[in-house]
């Protein structure tokens, strides 16, 4: 495959969507082909799946089922958008990929974190040529996300000591490969654009 594949992770609230939409602009205005979608969702029915998952009450799912429901929303938006873009020659730049399944869902359960390993590599496959963490504090980011008060609080609901743990898993796995690179997202929306745009120019190498 030609094409580039960033992915943005990070808790909720630690603007990574934000960041997404000024990098893709950023990266148009300089003749770039890019394609900014996130997870879980990006193509309509992939957002459908996303709806089951993000709204409603926070156990309404038993954990293997919530996994198979994230894993065929990213199967279809794979299938439809990822794959085709990425094989077209296309920078690709996306808000959560199978990272942030690796720590929401198997963070703190070996067995699903198991499954998660077997589903990408069976149904998936892909890995990103590069992983922005915007790193926030946790306390910063979920006053961010309950502000925001919109339908979407399913996550959120899990509280401060959910996205104080999934902070620190992103921060251990940013240590595992050199496709991940951590960013100091506790500062100004200009200045942590500069960060993730000195990562993506040597990356691409222009
Ligand atoms: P997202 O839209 O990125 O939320 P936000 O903009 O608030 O950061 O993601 C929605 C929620 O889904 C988020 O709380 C994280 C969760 N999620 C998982 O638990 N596992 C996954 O594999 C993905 C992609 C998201």
């Amino acid at each position: 495959m030609s094409g580039k594949f960033i992915t943005l992770e990070g808790i909720d609230g630690s603007g990574k969507t934000t960041q997404g939409y000024i990098l893709e602009k950023e990266l148009k205005k300089i003749g770039k082909e890019v394609i900014f979608t996130r997870e879980p969702g990006g193509v309509p029915g992939a957002e459908e799946i996303r709806k089951l998952l993000v709204q409603g009450e926070k156990d309404r799912w038993s954990n293997i089922t919530e996994l198979l429901l994230f894993f065929a929303a990213r199967r279809h938006h794979f299938e439809k958008i990822l794959f085709p873009a990425i094989k077209a020659g296309k920078i690709v730049i996306c808000d959560r990929f199978t990272d942030s399944t690796v720590i929401y869902q198997g963070r703190n359960n070996l067995q699903l974190a198991n499954l998660i390993k077997q589903l990408h590599l069976s149904v998936i496959g892909i890995i990103p040529d590069l992983t922005l963490i915007i790193d926030v504090d946790p306390k910063k980011a979920l006053n961010r996300g309950l502000k925001r008060r919109s339908k979407e609080m399913r996550f959120e609901a899990f509280g401060l000591e959910f996205q104080t743990n999934a902070r620190n898993g992103y921060i251990e796995l940013s240590k595992t490969d050199k496709r991940y690179h951590l960013v100091d997202g506790n500062n100004s929306e200009e200045k942590v654009h500069q960060l993730i745009w000195q990562k993506v120019f040597n990356f691409l190498g222009f």
